[in-house]
């Protein structure tokens, strides 16, 4: 049993301990953190899942980007501790903050990761998106919060500005 609350600055560290714990060394080396330095997360988006005695058993964060001329989310880090892995819960706070971006008002979602895994959440392969180098552009993954979202938008992801 899960408690989803707003991620706090008093979560921060932990967080980041959790993420260090579920991602290879040199995480923040990739591409896809030069686009988070010096920029906020999106407030109210990001969640952290607390067990019962509010041991942190995942956490997800987003941050605003531009691809091209509009708008857009980047989903990530999202990640779930290891003895707690499997049991749905990586899905449950991808779906739960993606019905939040929503209701935010934002209307698409990006991300770099494994299409098998997010295509269950409606990801699919972003064509003419370009994330900063080096990035394989079969893991750029996008996905519709308002119908036709994605349509016709081509660029490369820059920092918000
Ligand atoms: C990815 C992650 C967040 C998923 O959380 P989780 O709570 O284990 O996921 P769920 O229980 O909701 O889903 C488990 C399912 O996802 C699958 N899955 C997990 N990671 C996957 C991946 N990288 N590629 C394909 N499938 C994957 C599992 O095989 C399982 O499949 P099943 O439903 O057919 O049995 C978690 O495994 C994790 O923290 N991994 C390390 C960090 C990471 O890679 N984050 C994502 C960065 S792109």
């Amino acid at each position: 049993m899960f408690t989803f609350a707003t991620e706090t600055p008093e979560d921060w560290w932990e967080v980041e301990a959790l993420y260090d714990l579920c991602f290879a060394p040199g995480r923040e080396a990739l591409s896809s953190y030069r686009l988070r330095d010096d920029v906020d997360p999106v407030a109210g988006l990001s969640l952290t899942a607390r067990d019962a005695d509010g041991i942190l058993g995942g956490a997800i964060r987003y941050w605003p980007v531009h691809v091209g001329r509009v708008d857009a989310l980047l989903l990530g880090p999202v990640a779930v501790h290891p003895t707690r892995q499997g049991e749905g819960l990586g899905g449950l706070l991808i779906q739960d903050s993606l019905g939040r971006a929503a209701k935010l008002g934002w209307e698409r979602v990006m991300l770099v990761g494994d299409a098998p895994y997010y295509s269950r959440f409606g990801f699919s392969r972003l064509d003419g998106v370009e994330m900063p180098p080096p990035t394989n552009p079969e893991r750029v993954l996008g996905h519709d919060l308002v119908p036709g979202a994605w349509d016709g938008v081509r660029g490369p992801v820059t920092r918000w500005a």
